[in-house]
């Protein structure tokens, strides 16, 4: 992607197939016509308030809001007035139902060993471990870190935040102890739960020390939680530190709900932004619930017999939506594998899928091109024929990787949705409705009711078809983030600084003559690297931090499995770069950020490329990166020998 001065960019891909449903899809479909879908588009658009307040009443209110909306973007208040509890929706009012029964999460380790709660039994064990939070000083308000594997624990330790109105921050199980740190420290969190560990490729991460050595920089923090889950060594820090199952032996198995203003914060999750530290998105309870409630039961079509799998780690906002808060207020079955895809071998998922009759499976393209590399034999050794929906998150999904996915994972019987959203958006905005919508390979369509984006060059006019341009929300939407924690300007110059009175969510798109929207990736120095956010400027300052290295610049380059690679240029302070020092600086990376960041190469240049006011051109670098002749204008560098000779250190 390129763009130019006005903000336009070009646009170069091409598709014409076109999937629709088949018609015993649309016929048992939560939405099936057309014309639905036009009707809700367009109450939502012109009366946001009755549309939203409408749906609202599917939510349980202890005090019913004043208002739907109030406020005018970036600073909307939803369902004022309201108070509500966000584990209410997900537990409480499905055991006055059959539903007390029903499972509510079905889970598998990596070894093979599950687990089932019912909803009573998540009911419980939520309750329990709320009052164990009690028992450790935690009030309403304060701010918990969840740094676990993909074990049930996880989802009791979220929902048992939300019934006692403390903000979760889960922090992704590959980020390193200073990163855990810098987020304990943004947050002051109060608490930490954590594991002795997590099952990978049949490895053990040992979460536990990572968090013991973010301890030293994390004075908020008074109590540590620990999971016992692969019963490797750890150390317990008497006083500081606890074993869950201790604690919650004791701990009694009701804890009302604490009724608690609709914008109170449900959780904070940090992402990456393109300067600075990472963004603390806050998501507030009622809002939220509502938007990913509703897009569950749209978007996955939910249906009370369905076994639903997200492949995706709740240490992202797609597990927190789309594991746990939207499925759970729906009374859906939720399932949650711990492991690797490739583990014991590369038909690990599949065998999932046919053991729990999956029906409706959501991953990313970056798994996806990873199935297809490991060869359709995988998928080929078992029964498929439960899954009625797939799924799609992360980042744009190449054609060929989803007519592979659609012929074979689908068995050109399952619609694909193809869903577009962010960290901060909360719940899905454009996507397929399985039901209706005639896919295009590489789109995520169309706009779900209540959402009005559009797409404008830099002066906020609209472009044309098939013309590129940024793209922007122009009406609130229930879900989206309310701030970034302790920095309210930074939110609202991030998000509505560029464009005037819309939200920018720094994706560049173009929308084609049929009202599709196609998304072509990220417009700001934000890497997309297997469907994670990464900031280059983060990398940047990992690499800089090396006594060794006088500068460095982080680019994206296109990558087979994970959509995009990180490559390194790294000036040195002195002497020249070798393997052994490639070596090194991975591992300072890994250790400053984590394994997500792990550099895929690094280059040592003399130099680099510089516009005359000494800012490193990316732009540049990006083309040596991928191996391509540049085409770019070179005006403003400042010295052009530095791009030849960055050249021919690749011989
Ligand atoms: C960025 C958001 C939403 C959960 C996962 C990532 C890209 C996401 C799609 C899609 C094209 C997509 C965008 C977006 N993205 N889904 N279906 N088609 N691009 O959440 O880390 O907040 O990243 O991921 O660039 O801005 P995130």
């Amino acid at each position: 992607m390129s763009q130019s001065s006005a903000g336009s960019i070009e646009s170069v891909l091409q598709e014409g197939r076109k999937f629709a449903p088949r018609a015993e899809f649309t016929a048992r479909a939560n939405i099936s016509s057309e014309a639905e879908y036009e009707k809700m588009w367009n109450r939502a658009k012109d009366d946001p308030a009755g549309f939203w307040g409408e749906l609202a009443e599917n939510l349980t209110w202890f005090k019913k809001y004043d208002s739907v909306l109030s406020g005018n973007m970036p600073d909307t208040k939803w369902f004022n007035g309201g108070k509500i509890n966000a584990s209410v929706q997900c537990l409480d009012r499905h055991l006055t139902s059959w539903r007390k029964n029903k499972a509510a999460i079905i889970w598998e380790g990596e070894p093979g060993d599950t687990r089932v709660l019912r909803y009573q039994d998540l009911y419980r064990e939520v309750c329990q471990f709320a009052n164990v939070l009690k028992s450790l000083g935690v009030k309403t308000g304060d701010r918990v870190t969840l740094y676990m594997p993909m074990i049930p624990e996880l989802a009791i330790a979220m929902l048992a935040c939300a019934r006692i109105g403390a903000t979760h921050s889960i922090i992704f199980g590959g980020f390193s102890a200073d990163a855990i740190a810098d987020r304990n420290n943004d947050a002051k969190a109060k608490v930490v739960v954590t594991a002795d560990g997590g099952w990978r490729r049949g490895k053990v991460v040992s979460l536990k020390a990572a968090v013991d050595e973010s301890m030293e920089r994390s004075p908020s923090v008074e109590k540590v939680v620990v999971v016992r889950r692969t019963g490797s060594d750890v150390t317990m820090t008497p006083d500081r530190d606890f074993w869950w199952h201790d604690l919650m032996q004791d701990a009694d198995t009701d804890c009302d709900p604490v009724e608690l203003d609709s914008e109170h914060p449900l959780f904070i999750l940090y992402t990456s932004g393109s300067t600075g530290k990472p963004k603390g998105v806050l998501h507030t309870t009622a809002g939220y619930m509502l938007g990913t409630m509703m897009t569950s039961k749209w978007v996955f079509d939910l249906k009370d017999d369905d076994t639903y799998w997200c492949t995706a780690d709740i240490g992202w906002v797609t597990g927190h939506s789309y594991i746990v808060y939207g499925p759970l207020a729906n009374g859906a079955t939720t399932m949650m594998y711990e492991g690797a895809p490739n583990w014991p071998d590369e038909g690990r998922f599949w065998n999932l899928v046919e053991k729990y009759k999956v029906n409706i499976f959501y991953t990313a393209p970056t798994a996806i091109r990873a199935f297809i590399k490991w060869g359709d034999q995988w998928p080929g050794k078992y029964d498929l024929s439960s899954l009625r929906l797939l799924g799609s998150v992360g980042e744009p999904i190449n054609p060929e990787a989803w007519m592979w996915y659609h012929r074979v994972i689908g068995q050109e019987r399952c619609p694909i949705v193809d869903t577009w959203w962010q960290t901060e958006t909360g719940a899905i905005m454009i996507s397929p409705l399985p039901g209706i919508t005639a896919a295009k390979p590489g789109s995520c369509t169309k706009p779900l009711p209540g959402v009005v984006p559009d797409i404008v060059r830099k002066d906020g006019t609209s472009v044309g078809a098939n013309e590129g341009g940024l793209l922007v929300m122009k009406q609130p939407w229930p879900s989206m983030l309310r701030t970034l924690y302790g920095d309210h300007e930074r939110f609202v110059s991030t998000y509505f600084g560029d464009i005037e009175g819309c939200y920018f969510a720094g994706d560049g798109a173009r929308k084609d003559s049929d009202g599709y929207y196609w998304v072509m990736g990220r417009v700001d120095d934000v890497l997309n690297v297997a469907g994670h956010r990464l900031s280059t400027m983060e990398i940047e300052s990992a690499l800089v931090s090396h006594p060794n290295v006088a500068e460095a610049a982080v680019v994206g380059f296109p990558h087979d499995l994970k959509g995009e690679g990180i490559c390194c240029f790294v000036s040195l302070k002195s002497g020249d770069g070798n393997d052994e020092l490639i070596k090194e600086l991975t591992a300072h990376v890994r250790k400053q950020i984590g394994a997500v960041a792990t550099p895929d190469v690094i280059r040592f240049a003399t130099a680099l490329p510089k516009t005359r006011s000494g800012k490193i051109m990316r732009r540049l670098l990006r083309d040596v990166a991928a191996g391509r002749v540049s085409t770019q204008d070179t005006t403003t560098l400042e010295d052009l020998t530095v791009l030849e000779k960055l050249r021919q250190d690749e011989d």
